[in-house]
């Protein structure tokens, strides 16, 4: 099979930017090792920035997001207690939609497949080759026939546990790791807040949010080693009671029928250069954040923003500049998701190990966002994300 661009992996990353490149003419494979309902059903984060959403607007799979996605203006901090909003729209003019990353991968699926595309799932022994020639290939076992993909240029947008990483020559990695994990269950519940709550109590971290407006999710720090048999659902829900209670009593926590509980690892990981040759890695392949303040998915539709206009210029100027500058570009973002990820994370999780130094620095960081509003404004505008367009040439 003859492609311009072969793409591993149809998570979020990948699947955008077959859209963003069909939408400019621009022909690619899509190879995934899952089935598609596993990739659609794969539970994740749910917070998409305003320039994401204004992305797949912009790629159309926007109409069902529209219609169904909750618009957040502001979200809750809770500490000691107490509760403090944050005022996202004031602050910045933006707000934030919160719609399930496996909803964009379904709108991704829908669309691509409604233009015909050739999205391979279920293939095995997944290889790229000649990555350093003009003319690179991946190599896979589908419907028990090997295939050979002959391609301009490869995506490696196969996810933290994808092979392409690993190709990239002189690989340098920047690595955080965390001494606690999330326990996140799905349930059938209505929310018992409009807005999400990042909450954090003497016992850890908890998070209040949702999928609709009768499906709430919801997350406890737990230690990293932690068993899912160890927490019954009686459990689960005593330990939210308790972390997200207020001191007022204001708040009831509403609970439901479990419908998913995992728990996810939690670490900052960025590797560079994203480029080797025609091989390019994008999302989760190359960098990694801890799901709090929900940049994971963001940075992968970021990542390939930049991509599809790249080769858009290779393909329609035989420009090779964009290309080029690629991990330059994108390590902007990518290292300011990194930083206010890792500090919202350390700000609101009690480290085990810590000592009474670490928990006080954490509560006045808290205190000051709650008091402060140019720290306000500083978590809004992160949180909301920066634009594409800005001083900071975020391109
Ligand atoms: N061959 C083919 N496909 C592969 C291979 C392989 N060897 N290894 C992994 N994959 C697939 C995975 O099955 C998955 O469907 O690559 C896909 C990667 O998708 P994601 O993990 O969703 O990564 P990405 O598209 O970069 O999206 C980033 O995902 O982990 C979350 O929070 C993160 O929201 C962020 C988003
Ligand atoms: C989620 O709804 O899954 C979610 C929301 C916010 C986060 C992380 C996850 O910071």
């Amino acid at each position: 099979v003859r492609t311009r661009v072969g793409i591993v992996g149809a998570g979020p990353a990948g699947l955008l930017l077959s859209q963003l490149l069909h939408l400019q003419g621009i022909e690619s494979v899509v190879v995934e090792r899952r089935d598609r309902p596993y990739v659609e059903q794969r539970v994740r984060a749910g917070v998409l920035e305003a320039g994401t959403a204004q992305t797949l607007r912009e790629a159309g799979v926007g109409a069902r997001m529209d219609a169904e996605g909750l618009p957040h203006e502001g979200t809750e901090l809770r500490f000691n207690g107490q509760s403090h909003r944050i005022d996202f729209q004031e602050l910045t003019g933006r707000s934030v939609l919160v719609y399930g990353q496996q909803e964009v991968v379904k709108d991704l699926i829908a669309a691509r497949l409604a233009d015909g595309a050739d999205l391979r799932f279920e293939a095995s022994d997944v290889e790229v080759h000649d990555i350093e020639t003009a003319r690179p290939s991946v190599t896979f076992m589908h419907d028990d026939n090997p295939l050979r993909l002959d391609c301009d240029f490869v995506v490696g947008a196969d996810g933290f546990h994808g092979i392409c990483r690993n190709l990239v020559s002189g690989l340098r990695v920047a690595e955080r790791k965390y001494s606690y994990s999330w326990l996140g269950i799905l349930a059938e519940a209505p929310p018992s807040s409009d807005e999400l709550i990042y909450c954090r109590h003497p016992r850890g971290f908890a998070l209040h949010s949702m999928r609709s407006k009768t499906i709430s999710r919801m997350y406890l720090q737990v230690p990293a080693d932690e068993r899912l048999d160890d927490w019954s659902d009686e459990r689960i829900w005593a330990e939210l009671h308790t972390r997200l209670a207020t001191d007022d009593d204001s708040f009831t926590l509403t609970e439901g029928p479990l419908l998913d509980k995992g728990i996810t690892p939690m670490r900052s990981f960025v590797s560079t250069p994203m480029q080797a040759g025609r091989l390019f890695l994008a999302g989760d392949a190359a960098h990694i954040v801890p799901p709090t303040g929900a940049k994971g998915m963001n940075l992968a539709i970021a990542d390939v923003r930049l991509l599809a206009r790249a080769f858009a210029a290779f393909y329609t100027d035989k420009r090779t500049d964009l290309l080029d500058e690629y991990t330059t570009t994108a390590a902007l973002r990518i290292w300011r998701a990194t930083h206010f990820s890792w500090w919202m994370t350390t700000m609101l999780h009690v480290d085990a190990a810590g000592t009474e130094f670490d928990d006080q620095l954490a509560l006045s960081q808290l205190e000051y966002v709650a008091g402060s509003r140019a720290m306000a404004t500083s978590l809004a505008e992160n949180y909301t994300g920066l634009p594409y367009q800005a001083g900071w040439s975020y391109k």
